[in-house]
């Protein structure tokens, strides 16, 4: 169980991992549809299997010393895909919140969802809402779900309210810079991911965080969302720690 103190993990960390494992890990939660189908099942059948792997990320967080995770729910190109299939999702998303909303907010879970919500169900995006203003002030992991989310329509937005502001001359040209930009995003409160994980075997980003994701660590893994363990998401985090981030600089 996730706890409300910072500091009282279940197990002590180790001080290094503490101090250089990933704080932001994203993770591009695929596979579920091959899940089902090895199964003979259909695709929401892996869906929901999926789903029910992301509590138990949850509440390991603290102790792997993740203070930020962020999960790929639905794309916006996600829309593409039948409409069973949608349909399907989209009350996966309302029961999913329903249903996790308390134990969330419990166990001081800071709730955030990035991408359009325009498109949404008034119902689901009211949901999401509610589960945003519940745990507000809470200052555990911060899951942020992203959810119609694309990073290409991200940026587009975040653009269009910025030129909102230069033509009211709320924002002088002069000052757009990376800082300004990166106020406009969705994911204007948090810090970019320090490791960015894509399940099954895909080797591509899919329009997830294309601007937050310029110096993230990549691992790419072949195991299919719904067997996605904490036990491996504790190891991707471990050989984290060996990775020389240099940020263009020289090689010390
Ligand atoms: C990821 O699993 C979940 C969503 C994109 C909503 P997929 O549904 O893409 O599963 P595969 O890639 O078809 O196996
Ligand atoms: C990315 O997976 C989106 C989510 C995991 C929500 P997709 O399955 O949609 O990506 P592609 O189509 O294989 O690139
Ligand atoms: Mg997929």
């Amino acid at each position: 169980m996730l706890v409300k103190q910072d500091v009282a993990y279940d197990r002590p960390l180790e001080p290094s991992f503490d101090s250089n494992g990933p704080k932001h890990v994203a993770i591009i939660m695929d596979g579920n549809g091959r899940w089902a189908q090895a199964r003979g099942r259909p695709r929401l059948y892996g869906h929901h299997a999926g789903a029910r792997r992301v509590r138990e990320m949850v509440e390991n967080c603290p102790r792997l010393g993740i203070r930020y995770l962020t999960i790929f729910a639905f794309s916006t190109e996600n829309w593409k895909r039948t409409q069973t299939e949608v349909t399907g999702l989209m009350d996966l998303f309302r029961r999913y919140i329903t249903h996790e909303m308390r134990a969330l907010n419990d166990n001081n879970v800071k709730v955030l969802f990035v991408g359009d919500r325009v498109r949404l169900d008034p119902k689901l995006v009211a949901l999401m809402a509610e589960l945003e203003a519940l745990t507000t002030n809470n200052n555990g992991v911060h899951l942020t779900i992203a959810l119609n989310y694309g990073g290409r329509d991200e940026v587009a937005r975040a653009t269009r309210k910025l030129a909102e502001d230069v033509a009211s001359n709320r924002l002088d040209p002069q000052d757009v810079d990376e800082t300004t930009l990166a106020r406009y995003l969705d994911t204007n409160i948090l810090p970019d991911p320090d490791l960015v994980i894509r399940t099954s075997g895909e080797a591509r980003i899919s329009n997830f965080l294309l601007w937050q994701s310029a110096y993230s660590e990549y691992e790419f893994i072949d195991t299919l969302w719904p067997d996605f363990s904490v036990d491996e998401l504790e190891r991707l985090c471990r050989s984290f720690f060996f990775r020389k981030r240099r940020f263009g600089g020289a090689i010390a």
